[in-house]
């Protein structure tokens, strides 16, 4: 399918904004629970995480830095490649602190297996990982899923951050993709 052939009206709703910012208020309120006073890092994962990371972030109730890293695998395609890319690089100075990676799914784990490798070489003192979406179904490598806002199906999804070769991430709700 190419991107072309997809129009807003094949979108099925799943998740509608009220719905994914009640969740979202809660998964602030467990993470903050988890961390010391010291805070954390909040490790934002472009750019599907982009949405949900400028909400849950308002919600988080503990001091933060935040930083963004550019991973992708799925290029424009549904299914990933399987290889992970490293597009651009943590900026700040992880050594010691407490690391919260924010991605919007986990799919394979190929992406969060990749994260916690790369990781590791700035010693961070932990990292967990936080995912709006957790599709378990497809799960291929063992990844510790921290904090999850909601397990669904193997549908492929878009909005809320989500692409599909790029088009849809604006919308505020999100959907499965029907193929016709
Ligand atoms: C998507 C998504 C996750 C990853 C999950 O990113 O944002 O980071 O795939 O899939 P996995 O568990 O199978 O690895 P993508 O590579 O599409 O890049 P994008 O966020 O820029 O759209």
């Amino acid at each position: 399918m190419s991107s072309g052939e997809i129009s807003k009206a094949s979108l099925k709703p799943l998740l509608s904004a009220e719905t994914i910012h009640r969740r979202v208020g809660e998964l602030a309120l467990e993470i903050s629970k988890d961390y010391t006073p010291d805070g954390c890092v909040v490790l934002s994962v472009l750019k599907g995480a982009f949405m949900f990371t400028a909400d849950l972030i308002r919600h988080l109730q503990v001091p933060l830095e935040l930083d963004f890293i550019r991973v992708q695998s799925y290029g424009n395609r549904m299914s990933t490649s399987g290889e992970v890319a490293l597009i651009k690089d943590v900026e700040i100075d992880l050594s010691g602190k407490d690391v919260l990676i924010v991605d919007d799914i986990v799919e394979t784990g190929y992406t969060q297996a990749f994260m916690l490798r790369h990781l590791a070489m700035f010693r961070p003192r932990s990292v967990k990982i936080c995912a709006l979406l957790w599709k378990k179904a497809l799960l291929r490598v063992e990844v510790p899923v921290h904090f999850h806002g909601f397990t669904i199906g193997p549908e492929f999804i878009v909005g809320y951050g989500i692409d599909y070769a790029e088009r849809f991430r604006e919308l505020p709700d999100i959907y499965t993709v029907q193929e016709r």
